[in-house]
């Protein structure tokens, strides 16, 4: 048996040696240590052999198959190789052919605004904060000074994790988050994704996109917000733009106001955008609420500040003239090419 095992590998190696391609160093291996290859017979045999003999010859098969397996490795690599290095050579690519044509995508309109206020705020010399869209109940409300009864906590109104972690409704939380953490004098903008349990239609839409604005200092006061305001209005919207503030109840400004633009279509004439109205609704704003100083670390005593908030998706829409919201989120190529 021994010496049968011995040829075994003689000739496996010999097979081994001559093969030139992968395919038949497979058919090679099978031959030999397959499931009925040569040497997996041997091991069938060994039944027949005594106790002494059957663990030196055991011994012997698994050397041998050890060995054959590693010469089976080293020339697959080496065939392997080769196949690679020919390949190399003999495939060429023609750089005078015309390249398949890529579509190139434009930037979406909500990414478009956002970016344009944001530039027009840099200016300004502001920066750019950021807050958790999963939001604590604590920064979204409590510390905006916002009642337990408030009805924007009310489950119909706002997406709940659990009772103190929410999807944020507003961008307003990140006011609380910056004054925590940074001392007067505060200039920032907030934009981002917000979240409110509304159903889908023309103008609403469960998920919608607003800026955040936030200055506090020394002697801030509310001529300091509509110069802001009617300045951001002027270059986003056109140099004629007007600005009118109304009152408005907000539970972290007080005074609060909403602010409208003139119709920047008609000029203030009325004209479909405005609905015969000459103004747009803009955004809600105010001077931030003592409460909302204090409870972030800030004495109000010494500072006051302004903030103000509004809709990407509102301004997007009259500024491109889109009448159905939802166009915004189907990311239908046709219609975002248009930008
Ligand atoms: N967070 C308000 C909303 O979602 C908008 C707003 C109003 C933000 C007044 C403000 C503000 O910062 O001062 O309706």
């Amino acid at each position: 048996m021994k010496e049968q095992i011995e040829e075994i590998k003689k000739n496996s190696m010999k097979e081994i040696e001559k093969a030139e391609d992968l395919k038949v160093l497979q058919e090679i291996k099978v031959k030999y240590l397959g499931k009925k290859g040569e040497l997996t017979q041997v091991l069938r045999g060994m039944g027949k052999l005594s106790n002494d003999e059957r663990p030196i010859i055991g011994k012997l098969v698994n050397e041998v198959r050890d060995i054959l397996e590693e010469e089976f490795n080293k020339k697959e690599e080496k065939l392997k190789s080769e196949e690679l290095q020919k390949r190399l050579e003999t495939e060429n690519i023609d750089v005078t052919e015309p390249s398949k044509k890529t579509e190139l995508g434009s930037i979406h309109p909500i990414t478009q605004i956002i970016k344009e206020v944001e530039e027009i705020f840099l200016g300004m010399g502001y920066q750019i904060a950021d807050g958790p869209e999963v939001e604590k109940t604590f920064y979204n409300f409590d510390q905006l000074n916002a009642p337990e009864d408030h009805p924007s906590r009310d489950l119909q109104d706002t997406f709940y994790i659990t009772d103190d972690i929410i999807l944020r409704s507003q961008t307003s939380p990140v006011q609380a988050r910056v004054m925590e953490k940074q001392k007067p004098p505060i200039k920032i903008i907030c934009p981002g994704a917000v979240y409110r349990s509304d159903a889908v239609d023309a103008t609403h839409s469960p998920v919608f996109h607003q800026v955040e604005g936030l200055v506090v200092d020394k002697n801030i006061s509310m001529t300091d917000l509509k110069g802001t305001l009617e300045m951001f209005a002027k270059k986003c919207l056109g140099e004629n733009t007007k600005i009118r503030f109304r009152p408005h109840h907000f539970p972290f400004t007080e005074p609060s106001a909403e602010a409208d633009v003139s119709c920047f279509v008609c000029g203030g004439k009325g004209c479909k955008v405005c609905k015969g109205e000459g103004w747009i609704e803009l955004l809600g704003c105010g001077m931030v609420h003592p409460n909302v100083l204090r409870n972030c670390g800030i004495d109000p005593n010494e500072y006051s500040g302004f903030a103000f908030g509004f809709g990407v998706e509102r301004i997007a829409m009259a500024k491109f003239g889109i009448e159905d919201l939802r166009l915004l989120y189907e990311n239908d190529v046709r219609f975002l090419k248009q930008f």
